[in-house]
């Protein structure tokens, strides 16, 4: 990591200084939409007196990551192709209690007149060779400014708490191997056999929720 960061040394030098007026529309980017489904969780709260959301985190790509992801991309160092290629810049992670809740929040993310969705990654029906699942939105968020409305990408990550576990766990095991070779072949099936566990604990509690709670 260290040597990665000497490496684009210049760039990130760049990045954390001229570019800073760049990076303020993801950080505004960032407060809408955090903003927006911490709403939209206490709406849900008061009409069905619990909410489908049990976290929501907001973060900004730091400028090595944004790096490595131009050079892997081939993408032009300028703020317009990266604004146009990289989706990711801001992104936020929205967790929920039950399966179902994934896709009623998709529902809800497509009737929203202030969010455009540009495309949609089921890594839940369609899941990662890693075992990784998840829905990924990549969406352009509309920005009001002093004198201009301004549409802003990001992606939106949805996902249940079973799939956060796994994740969470999974990305803290992969670290160690940043760079490096692959985590070893058994190791990966062990990690491979415990998302599809966490996944049939997901449709377990959703059809138990489904029994009990009566809901849609
Ligand atoms: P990135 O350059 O990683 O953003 O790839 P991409 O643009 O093809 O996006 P993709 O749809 O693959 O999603 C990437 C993001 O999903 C990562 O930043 C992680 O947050 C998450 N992710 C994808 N695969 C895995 C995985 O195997 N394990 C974990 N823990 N997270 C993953
Ligand atoms: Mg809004």
């Amino acid at each position: 990591m260290l040597q990665e960061y000497y490496i684009h040394f210049d760039k990130i030098t760049e990045l954390k200084n001229e570019w800073v007026p760049f990076f303020k529309r993801y950080e505004m980017v960032l407060k809408e939409l955090k903003s927006d489904f911490d709403i939209l969780d206490l709406e849900w709260q008061a009409i069905y007196g619990y909410s489908p959301i049990e976290n929501i985190k907001a973060r900004l790509k730091q400028p090595i990551s944004l790096l490595k992801k131009i050079e892997r991309k081939g993408v032009p160092f300028e703020q317009e192709a990266i604004n146009e290629n990289i989706r990711d810049i801001a992104g936020i992670r929205i967790v929920t209690s039950f399966l179902d809740d994934v896709y009623m929040m998709l529902e809800h993310i497509k009737k929203r007149e202030d969010l455009r969705i540009v495309e949609v990654k089921d890594y839940i029906q369609n899941p990662k060779p890693s075992g990784y699942r998840s829905l990924h939105v990549i969406v352009e968020s509309k920005l009001i400014l002093s004198d201009s409305v301004i549409w802003v990408p990001a992606e939106i990550q949805i996902r249940t708490l079973s799939m956060d576990f796994w994740a969470s766990l999974e990305h803290k095991l992969q670290y160690k191997y940043k760079g490096m070779d692959e985590i070893p072949e058994e190791d990966r099936e062990i990690l491979k056999q415990v998302a599809v566990t966490s996944f049939t604990n997901d449709v377990k509690m959703n059809q138990l929720r489904k029994k009990l709670l009566h809901s849609s």
